[in-house]
């Protein structure tokens, strides 16, 4: 992979400005191709300390390390042939992969919650690989809203969730893919699917030769954090939601999927790629209090289905 420059729609001066801020233990909100990051060293306790505290995040959930190459990653952690295979195939793009921590990881022990992994991907998006070459390290960054809340992909977004908790936002437009990255944990004698996300379990499996498998229900505890990413109530609009609706109440906003009446609608076609680009910003136009709640309608699990399912379920799960 070349460190040329890529065609960046941020003035080199901002960068180099958000560069100096994370040098500082700043913390710069960025795009990525999948919904904006709060980011921050990722080699910094300091840095990471501030991530969790902007994101009101519980500190037993890890963060993933943002890198702009494969032989960045490399230096983080043990890259076998599997990563490289997959690496090759999906990265720079919405592929996270978990992998063993290397004994001389410069990664903050804070940012990985203490276990013996750590969580790479490397983004498909100019601004972030801009961004982290300018840097110059890798970049601790979770989604960039409060935590719990739905994830943000516009710059407007993370202004209104964490605008006075960021140093700068750099604005990239809408995000193109619009859920998280999937995750894919490769410390086990299997590929275990720890979040479904934006590369689709059918295109996992064409170059696994498998369906990687799932990790077991107590495995989402908080006392073992093996896929702490599956906490129930989660990318929860502040209005209740209602899952695979027929019908609407009276007063209920409906989020449509594929023909039909809705307030909104994910893709009057019915594509699931088109639906995960505008369900997190769909949800939050839809959380208005002259709506009782949110109906959706049901969606079927291929391709990103599998991911909009996933972020819906815990939209609708039992507040904590
Ligand atoms: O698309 C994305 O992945 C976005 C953008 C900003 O890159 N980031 C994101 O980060 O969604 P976050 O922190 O919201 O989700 C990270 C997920 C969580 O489910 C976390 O539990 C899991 O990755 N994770 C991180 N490190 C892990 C590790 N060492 N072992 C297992 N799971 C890990
Ligand atoms: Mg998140």
């Amino acid at each position: 992979m070349s460190d040329a420059p890529l065609p960046c729609s941020i003035p080199p001066d901002r960068l180099t400005e958000a560069a100096s801020l994370l040098a500082q233990g700043g913390l710069v909100a960025f795009p990525t191709e999948t919904v904006y990051g709060l980011g921050g060293d990722a080699t910094s306790d300091s840095a990471v300390a501030a991530i969790f505290a902007a994101k009101g995040r519980p500190s037993f959930n890890p963060l993933i390390s943002h890198v702009a190459s494969v032989e960045a990653a490399a230096a983080l952690v043990e890259f076998g042939p599997l990563a490289q295979a997959l690496a090759a195939r999906f990265w720079p793009g919405p592929l996270t992969l978990v992998l063993p921590r290397r004994s001389d990881s410069p990664i903050s022990l804070l940012a990985t919650a203490g276990l013996d992994s750590i969580a790479v991907r490397m983004p498909d998006h100019p601004i972030a690989l801009a961004l982290i070459r300018a840097f110059g390290r890798p970049l601790a960054a979770p989604s960039a809203n409060r935590s719990g809340a739905v994830s943000p992909t516009t710059a407007a977004h993370v202004a209104q969730s964490l605008g006075d908790k960021v140093g700068m936002i750099l604005d990239g437009g809408p995000c193109r893919v619009g859920v998280e990255s999937t995750v894919l944990d490769l410390t086990g004698p299997v590929p275990l699917l720890l979040r479904p996300g934006g590369i689709a379990l059918e295109e996992l499996e064409a170059v696994l030769g498998t369906r990687p498998a799932r990790p077991s229900p107590e495995a989402g505890s908080p006392t073992a954090p093996r896929a702490p990413g599956m906490l129930s109530s989660h990318y929860a609009p502040t209005l209740p939601v209602r899952l695979d609706a027929s019908d609407a109440a009276p007063g209920e906003a409906v989020l449509g999927f594929g023909p039909g009446d809705a307030t909104l609608n994910l893709s009057p076609s019915g594509d699931p790629t088109e639906a995960a680009a505008n369900l997190f910003s769909m949800l939050r136009a839809l959380d208005r209090p002259d709506f009782t709640g949110i109906a959706v309608r049901p969606i079927p699990d291929a391709g990103l289905g599998l991911a909009i399912n996933d972020r819906l379920r815990r939209a609708a799960a039992p507040r904590g």
